[in-house]
């Protein structure tokens, strides 16, 4: 699966880039309304920024830099948005810029004075136009550089703080210092020393966090800022959660793996799940890695609290409903700060679980949570709070629930397709990415093993369309040869995911177009097949080819080959086939295919060339080759290729029955 961008860095990216006294492009921003939230103000208080989204990959916004510029005092409406809300304040007081910040009902109740105060300390003229504590607040503004240095030592953990006091302290050029109980996420001050901000504070450690701006040295301008944001964890812990009630394996693509964000995939640990975790370049001082989350046969009670909690603060509600299905008594601990959420999230997750006929007890900071097995079944009311909805209709899709949830749309803050991407986790759902309508043969094995033309064959004789995973793999190599980046695997992982490559119809199957040119015959140059099998171990490779090949499966019917067609691309085939031979034929075979005489000695190196590209497909960390468990071995060492293909077409009689 893939996520939308992270919701907290798309965020900063909208709030902060603009700012720079030169042009930035982010892309991959969270379409969520949230962050739209944050890219309006902006707009509001005349930033040059400009928004599109883009199909299916999130928003882009490119800034001319330049910073605000500002006649009136807008009235900026934050929505639901505690982070647009507080990040702001910071700007406005930095900047000096008079301003009223507004928001919905849920945000006019959450506390304001643990960001008001400290930049009220700071010299900022600010006053709360309603209820005290609460939005709206308005800036009165004043002349730039009149701000004075703070020190503030805060009593919880909160980014949304800390990253006030930092932008205030940055735009109005005097030194600040912030100290917590627990580290809460970094990004803010990633994204600044990223822009070229002197900033101390030591990335990603655990325990209390601490951060200081000192302007002394610095000539005072934010430098442009370039990147893709990656998946939002917090969304991706929905799908896994749902993957690990549903008892199956999930791998996520391209998602934030900051530390102060992932602090859930050590509780799923607890519980009993697998988690592999492979890294991709980091961009924009953000680690992003892939996941692969493996269900245990059980999932097992867990215990939280203390410094982890600032590092699972979002995911609470996801866990609480895990808990609800876990083996055993889960307690949460030190979490009073989830009573000023969208909603008051330790009151409606005890009081929606204990309605469903779990039995929770709640505690000032916590909640203890007793597992059960059976059918849960009720009314959720998700109180608007979108990840009360999202984590309800997990239990719903995943569990042995029957749940009608209120308010689904609320999940549009963080999550706008998130009821679609939960479908292949429905209950009875057979999983991909979204349902296939078509019929696929997945036709997998070794080098040499006679995949192609067995394949070929197939598809010809059954009116199914033949589809060469090694095309896409073969294209994407050729393309990187093209560009000379070849050797440069992290400017190829950086590049893949935004490369208009697929399959494109042909007369026979399908060809292969990359960034706009098809290469043909250049497919299969040998500078092409030496780099294909590194090029085709990347992460982001794989998951590229993987959603152009499940693409393909939507539309046609297929035969598919490659090596890990019938374990990672279509688990839920029809019919798997899995081609082997003794390594000596697959040597004679290839050296038959190039219609010139050879010698014993040919023979021997083709062996040892064909035994070393084994050893590296079956050891390699991600989709590896092996044969399903449920795919049918055929050994075709002496069998002629016509018998091979009567053989899947007697196969396929009886799968297709
Ligand atoms: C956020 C910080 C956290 C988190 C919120 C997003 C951020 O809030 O709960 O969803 O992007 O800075 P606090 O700073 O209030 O802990």
């Amino acid at each position: 699966m893939r996520v939308p961008g992270d919701k907290s860095i798309s965020h900063r990216a909208a709030l902060i880039a603009p700012l720079a006294s030169s042009a930035s492009v982010v892309r991959g921003l969270s379409d969520g309304a949230d962050v739209r939230a944050s890219v309006r103000a902006m707009q509001r208080l005349g930033a040059a920024v400009e928004c599109e989204e883009e199909e299916g990959r999130g928003l882009t916004i490119r800034c001319a830099g330049g910073g605000l510029d500002v006649t009136s005092a807008p009235r900026l409406d934050c929505g639901n948005s505690g982070t647009t809300a507080r990040l702001l304040a910071g700007i406005l007081a930095g900047s000096g810029v008079a301003a009223v910040l507004d928001g919905d009902p849920s945000l006019r109740s959450r506390p304001m004075r643990r960001v008001i105060y400290p930049l009220q300390a700071m010299g900022a003229r600010v006053e709360y136009d309603g209820e005290p504590e609460r939005l709206p607040v308005r800036f009165r503004g004043r002349a730039t550089g009149t701000l004075r240095t703070l020190r503030h030592r805060g009593r919880v953990a909160s980014a949304q703080v800390k990253s006030a006091i930092l932008l205030a302290g940055v735009l109005a050029r005097v030194r600040v210092e912030v100290s917590e109980p627990a580290l809460s996420r970094d990004h803010t001050e990633r994204m600044l020393a990223g822009m070229g901000v002197p900033l101390a504070f030591d990335a990603g450690r655990t325990g209390a966090g601490e951060v200081r701006f000192d302007p002394s040295d610095w000539e005072g301008a934010l430098e442009g800022l370039r990147m893709t944001v990656p998946g939002d964890p917090s969304s991706a812990a929905f799908l896994i959660g749902a993957a690990l009630l549903g008892g199956r394996t999930v791998r996520v693509a391209d998602v934030a793996a900051n530390p102060g964000r992932i602090g859930f995939l050590s509780v799923l640990e607890e519980m009993g799940a697998g988690v592999d975790r492979d890294p991709a370049p980091t961009e924009g001082g953000e680690p992003r890695e892939a996941w692969t989350v493996h269900p245990p046969d059980d999932l097992r009670a867990f215990s939280i609290g203390g410094d982890l909690i600032p590092r699972v603060i979002d995911e609470i509600p996801l866990l609480a409903v895990l808990a609800a299905r876990a083996r055993g008594r889960s307690e949460i601990r030190d979490a009073a700060e989830l009573r000023v959420k969208e909603s008051d999230r330790l009151a409606v997750l005890a009081r929606t679980l204990g309605k469903l006929g779990v039995v929770v007890e709640e505690r000032p900071d916590g909640l203890t949570i007793q597992g059960r097995a059976g059918r849960l079944r009720g009314d959720v009311d998700a109180h608007g709070d979108h990840r009360i909805a999202m984590a309800f209709g997990v239990l719903d899709a995943a569990g042995d629930a029957d749940l009608r949830i209120d308010d689904q749309a609320c999940a549009d803050v963080s999550y706008p397709d998130f009821w679609d991407a939960l479908e292949p986790f429905r209950r009875g759902s057979r999983g991909g990415s979204l349902p296939r309508t078509g019929r696929v043969i997945a036709v997998d094995g070794p080098a040499a093993s006679g995949k192609s033309s067995t394949a070929r064959s197939v598809a010809r004789r059954l009116g199914f369309v033949h589809v060469n995973s090694g095309l896409l793999y073969r294209a994407i190599t050729w393309w990187a040869l093209d560009r000379g980046i070849a050797e440069d695997e992290p400017s190829i992982e950086a590049a893949v995911p935004g490369l208009d490559v697929d399959l494109v119809p042909a007369d026979d199957g399908f060809d292969v177009s990359v960034a706009g040119t098809r290469p043909g015959r250049g497919l299969e140059s040998s500078e092409v097949t030496a780099r294909v099998s590194a090029v085709s171990t990347l992460p982001a490779v794989r998951d590229v080819v993987l959603e152009r090949l499940r693409r393909a499966g939507r539309r046609h019917e297929i035969v598919c080959e490659g090596r890990d067609i019938g374990t990672a691309v279509f688990p839920d085939a029809e019919l798997k086939v899995f081609l082997v031979a003794d390594v000596g034929e697959r040597a004679r075979r290839r050296l038959r295919q190039r219609a010139a005489p050879f010698t014993e000695d040919d023979l021997e190196r083709e062996v040892r060339r064909i035994d070393a590209r084994d050893r590296l497909d079956r050891s390699r960390p991600l989709s590896p080759l092996r044969r399903a468990p449920d795919a049918i071995e055929i050994d075709t060492t002496s069998m002629s290729p016509g018998r091979v293909v009567d053989a899947i077409l007697e196969l396929a009689a009886s799968a297709f029955r």
